[in-house]
């Protein structure tokens, strides 16, 4: 299998980030060799270096996850987890990196006397922690499907870890914004607040802890950092901070291989994530709906489409109240994206009147948000595609930096319904199927998404929190339905809605002065919202172009690249 799936070896190379255009794409550079879109320019040419050395998308991807891990430590990691969508031959795989609780892990861990939820026991320090699935997540992928030598993808990221990388803005400013959160912890502030001030751009940063991790993790795989002396360190750093992370829950985690969320959509075969991600449910109850209500048809401009989507994903993000872990799941990807199902829930929708949410699903309470996750495209020369979205939950995860690893801990906990009805950091409003139980994985819902048709190809999926299914679905639609390019399908502004709070986010200009006016008459109330996801697309067209685009609302960075001899044409 692996050898068929061998990209074919490349004469001379080059990368090339601005030639071969075309189309309605003419602004987005194209390549014959692949393409890749990451939240990191630094990450991103991980992945070309990958594909330039005879890689396939797989190498790219998980070559381009690892430096992630070191550069864009907001998000990218060792110490959280993910999944990942693929398509590489005629193979359509998922893999669930997600984190697990811990085996001693209970619902009243993070409850008063009370039974109140106590805030930050689910985001700050490691009892917030899942036990990380990354280092088996990325290490499985190229198991699986990579063709480069294992010690070869993990290079980059020792190199950015050991040589050292310069602080961009955005990460400065993340820095900063974060800075409360990275002093409570030494060995953190060690790393990422030197001398008490927190990096600053152009500053250059090595984390010799984690290059000597990476070097461990590419000469022995992932028992390197989840056995042995670094998980000694992670659980003994854990217990220290009051977490419950132990030698048994790293030694025993392992990734899943599991069927994708698959369905037809305006002449599209879609593969995406299926629990316990909630991601590709939503998407592909917000793609079936639309059908049913003649969503091509509607003008782009103008309060219907607006309307019809807040109407669907007041639905959708409703029915996921009854999501959660595969084993404790109480509803299932065939109940919820069954024809009847989509039928009843499309025929619910009034295309003059919003429906209150408590009509739908009754409940109240305040939102909080947050951005933090990450997700990187990438498409090949051999039409492979690969979606991956990676993540600590919040901003630099619960915040403590395991000193002798050089990585963070994610605070995952916080995804599960700590107290069911009470909202997460998303806002979003989970049920008891979400609920806390050892070993357990927690709702998530990223979106990690390949998409197929004719000998076209593509790959998307974004960070965003509870804005992931709606981001994504937006671009994508944008590309299927209406004929956009890449580069105008992830610019265009977005909205969101997630059945509670009842509102429409509107990100500035999504809605014109008129459209505003008549949602609000509809029964809408609408907020603002500054980014509606960060969404990142690479995608392969018959003609074998490839392309990507990285969000501009956020601090991505795409490229393609081409042999060089094509190069001349
Ligand atoms: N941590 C965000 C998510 O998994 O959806």
């Amino acid at each position: 299998m692996k050898r068929a799936l061998r990209s074919r070896a490349l004469p001379a190379v080059a990368l090339c980030l601005s030639f071969l255009a075309c189309g309605a794409d003419s602004s987005v550079p194209a390549g014959t060799g692949g393409a890749v879109a990451s939240a990191a320019p630094r990450a991103t040419a991980a992945g070309i270096e990958m594909l330039e050395a005879g890689g396939n998308a797989v190498d790219a991807a998980v070559a381009t996850a690892l430096v992630l891990a070191v550069v864009h430590p907001n998000a990218g990691n060792l110490g959280g987890g993910g999944f990942a969508v693929i398509r590489m031959g005629d193979e359509v795989e998922a893999l669930d990196f997600r984190e697990t609780a811990p085996a001693a892990a209970r619902a009243e861990m993070y409850l008063d006397e009370n039974g109140e939820a106590v805030p930050d026991r689910s985001l700050i320090g490691p009892l917030a922690a899942g036990v990380p699935g990354s280092p088996h997540g990325y290490f499985e992928l190229h198991r699986r499907y990579g063709t480069l030598p294992w010690e070869q993808v993990v290079n980059p990221a020792v190199r950015a870890a050991r040589d050292g990388f310069v602080v961009t803005d955005r990460l400065a400013g993340a820095l900063e914004e974060n800075a409360d959160l990275l002093a409570r912890f030494e060995a953190t502030a060690a790393v990422w607040l030197p001398g008490g001030n927190s990096q600053g751009t152009g500053s250059t940063v090595r984390i010799p802890a984690l290059a000597e991790s990476l070097l461990a993790y590419a000469d022995q795989g992932p028992v390197a950092l989840m056995e042995g002396s670094i998980a000694e360190a992670i659980v003994e750093a854990s217990e220290r901070h009051g977490g419950i992370l132990s030698l048994e829950d790293l030694a025993d985690y392992r990734p899943v291989w599991r069927r994708p969320i698959r369905f037809q959509t305006f002449g599209w075969e879609v593969a995406s994530m299926p629990l316990p991600s909630s991601g590709g449910i939503i998407l592909g109850q917000t793609c079936g709906m639309l059908e049913r209500l003649d969503w091509a048809a509607r003008p782009r401009e103008g309060a219907d489409r607006a309307h019809l989507l807040a109407e669907v994903w007041r639905r959708s993000y409703a029915d996921r109240y009854l999501l959660g872990d595969p084993s404790t799941s109480q509803a299932t990807a065939e109940d919820l994206l069954s024809p009847e199902w989509l039928d009843q829930r499309a025929a619910e929708i009034d295309s003059e009147r919003a429906t209150p949410s408590d009509e739908i699903l009754p409940w109240s309470g305040p939102p909080t948000e947050s951005d933090q996750t990450t997700h990187l495209s990438v498409v090949d020369a051999e039409g492979n595609a690969v979606a991956l979205t990676t993540t600590l939950n919040g901003s630099f995860g619960c915040g403590l930096l395991v000193p002798e690893a050089g990585f963070l801990l994610n605070n995952e906990m916080d995804d599960f319904a700590v107290q069911p009805g009470r909202p997460n950091q998303f806002g979003l409003v989970q049920g008891s199927a979400n609920a806390v139980g050892p070993g357990k994985r927690m709702l998530s819902s990223m979106t990690p998404t390949v998409a197929w048709r004719d000998g076209e190809i593509m790959a998307l999926g974004a960070p965003g929190g509870s804005r992931i299914p709606t981001g994504t679905a937006q671009v994508f639609l944008n590309v299927i339905v209406d004929d956009d390019g890449l580069q105008s399908a992830v610019d265009r502004p977005r909205v969101h809605h997630q059945w509670r709070p009842d509102a429409i986010w509107a990100e500035a200009d999504a809605l014109t002065p008129e459209a505003r006016q008549e949602l609000i008459r509809r029964g809408h109330d609408i907020r603002k919202r500054y980014a509606v996801g960060l969404v990142q697309i690479a995608m392969r067209t018959a003609d074998g172009l490839c392309r990507s685009v990285a969000d501009r609302r956020g601090p991505g960075s795409a490229a393609v690249y081409s042999p060089a001899k094509e190069m001349k044409q």
